[in-house]
């Protein structure tokens, strides 16, 4: 690949309509997010069709300002897992610039991005991730532990049997009335109160790697129904407790398991302070280096569809680079191990 060579990344799985050009795999000339909260506010959650017209109606303004005139050497773009609306706006807008372009495209999947996301720093891919590691992706769709030897090559352990983590952060905000998306209200109230103060249930699901979040959820609705004059801080800082313990327990005791030192968290939910906080403190009284993605590029953007399609270039080479014009979506991707 020559030094300056040029990805646009384009990402429109769940609500954010972004696009992002990455040069030379490091330096990113624009990370355009066009983000659809204000759309969705209202309803406490996304509403899949009401997303996909937004992905429509911004993606070409989007890809024009990330561009901004720069020519482009390959064009990458979240192929799954997402919403099959959104998805499809992704796909035609890259396989148009593609085709014309006579470049090659690469269907990249999200949670992959969310992983790479984490060697980002000011607006660099500056922080190579060291392997093996085990991965926590924590999103507001997706909660997936792996086992990542080196790149591309993945062990899935685990993921979520019902709720991904956001998500039950999404509803238990709209159990107590809070905005949409719920992570960052909830968070900013359990600042305010007790995180002993409720005894919410820590599902560890032992002898396997899945988690499950639909639980804690529950128990937060009928503690609301069963209680009077509800303090909300405590209620918040005692459900994010709940949450955080399970997350951090099962990913260390992965890392553990796998006799792996370094353990790297990406996702939406990877912005959560107690989570950062709580992960690299228990990580390095076992002697793990915990990396979290950079607050910034956490939640979802086109730079870490970029960045992951430039690694898969440089590790799975020419089989990635065949021009292949047409690239299936898939609504329920699950994440495969590069070829070589
Ligand atoms: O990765 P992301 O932008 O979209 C998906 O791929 O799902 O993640 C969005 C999710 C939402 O559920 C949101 O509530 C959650 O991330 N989130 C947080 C925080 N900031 C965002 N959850 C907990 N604490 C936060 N500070
Ligand atoms: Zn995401």
């Amino acid at each position: 690949m020559k030094k300056d060579f040029a990805i646009l990344g384009i990402e429109s799985t769940c609500d954010e309509t972004s696009a992002a050009l990455l040069v030379g795999g490091k330096k990113l000339f624009s990370n355009v997010i066009y983000s659809q909260i204000e759309e969705h506010k209202k309803y406490h959650g996304v509403v899949p069709e009401l997303a996909s017209r937004a992905h429509a109606a911004k993606i070409a303004t989007v890809i024009t300002e990330a561009l901004n005139g720069h020519d482009i050497d390959c064009v990458a773009f979240a192929h799954g897992p997402g919403l099959p609306g959104g998805l499809m706006v992704g796909r035609v807008a890259a396989q148009t610039l593609a085709n014309f372009k006579k470049v090659p495209i690469l269907g990249i999947n999200h949670l992959e991005g969310h992983l790479f996301a984490c060697e980002f720093e000011d607006g660099e891919a500056k922080n190579p991730l060291s392997f093996p590691l085990v991965a926590l992706v924590v999103s507001g769709g997706h909660t997936e532990l792996w086992y990542v030897k080196n790149y591309g090559q993945y062990k899935v352990l685990g993921r979520t049997r019902d709720d991904a983590a956001g998500e039950a952060f999404d509803k238990v905000a709209k159990l107590l009335g809070l905005a949409y998306p719920g992570g960052p209200q909830v968070s900013a109230q359990a600042l305010k109160g007790r995180r002993d103060a409720v005894d919410f249930p820590r599902p560890l699901l032992p002898g396997t790697w899945d988690f499950s979040f639909s639980g804690i959820k529950t128990a937060v609705s009928y503690y609301l129904r069963d209680h009077k004059d509800v303090n909300v801080p405590d209620v918040c800082a005692s459900f994010e407790q709940a949450v955080c313990e399970t997350l951090v327990k099962k990913t260390l005791l992965a890392a553990q398991k796998y006799k792996v030192k370094q353990v790297a968290v990406g996702g939406g939910v990877a912005a959560n302070s107690l989570l950062r906080d709580m992960m690299t403190s228990e990580g390095s009284k076992l002697g793990i280096t915990v990396r979290f993605v950079p607050r910034k590029m956490s939640s979802d953007n086109a730079a870490m569809i970029a960045l992951a399609a430039y690694k898969r270039l440089q590790y799975a080479g020419e089989e990635a680079l065949q021009k292949k014009w047409n690239i299936n979506i898939n609504p329920n991707l699950k994440v495969k191990n590069w070829g070589k």
